[in-house]
């Protein structure tokens, strides 16, 4: 499945996690990595907008690879879709740009699986904190997949990645 996969990470520098997963779908058949911070840095105003829209051009899927930082999205990334999901472009009228494309989320968190449940000191699941990515991706026309949520990924040990990467290889096997 042709595949684009969007990665944002704040502190390039000091992420083993996502860095790790970006490197993994790098060699995957019919994969595009665009990295935010390495196109743009931190600077929010300066998207080669055509350029972003370009790539989701023949792309079934699409992939938003970010940490978790204060259960949220990154900077980045959300100044990314203010910018690169644009009206008539994403959505409206003619808007169909995204229309039957399936998105994708992969995030790193550094609390337990069990601090993302009802049960969990913030209540709420992990489903519930991406509800911003479900709720934009039903909006334009997406369908949502399962996110895949890697839990207690601060400073992962080589066999915790061995494990990322068995995941990530199953659900994008297709
Ligand atoms: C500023 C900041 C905020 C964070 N907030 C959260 C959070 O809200 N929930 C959580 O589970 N982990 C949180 N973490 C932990 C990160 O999610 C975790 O370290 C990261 O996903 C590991 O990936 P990395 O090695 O690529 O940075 C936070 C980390 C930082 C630096």
């Amino acid at each position: 499945m042709k595949t684009l996969v969007i990665v944002s990470h704040p502190y390039p520098d000091r992420s083993n996690a996502i860095k790790s997963l970006e490197n993994i779908v790098q060699g995957l058949p019919g994969v595009t990595v665009r990295n935010l911070e390495s196109l743009y840095g931190d600077d929010m105003t300066q998207f080669d907008v055509a350029a972003e829209q370009a790539a989701y051009e023949g792309v079934e899927r699409v992939i938003f690879m970010f940490p978790i930082h204060w259960f949220n999205l990154t900077p980045m990334l959300k100044a990314y879709l203010n910018a690169v999901w644009s009206y008539g472009w994403a959505f409206g009228p003619e808007g169909i740009a995204l229309k039957n494309k399936e998105m994708l989320v992969i995030t790193t968190a550094g609390a337990t699986q069990f601090t993302y449940s009802k049960d969990g000191l913030i209540n709420s699941t992990i489903d519930e904190v991406l509800t911003p990515m479900k709720s934009s991706a039903l909006y334009v026309g997406m369908t949502y997949a399962e996110p895949i949520a890697f839990y207690e990924a601060m400073a992962p040990s080589v066999e915790k990645l061995n494990k990322f990467k068995q995941v990530i290889h199953e659900r994008l096997a297709d």
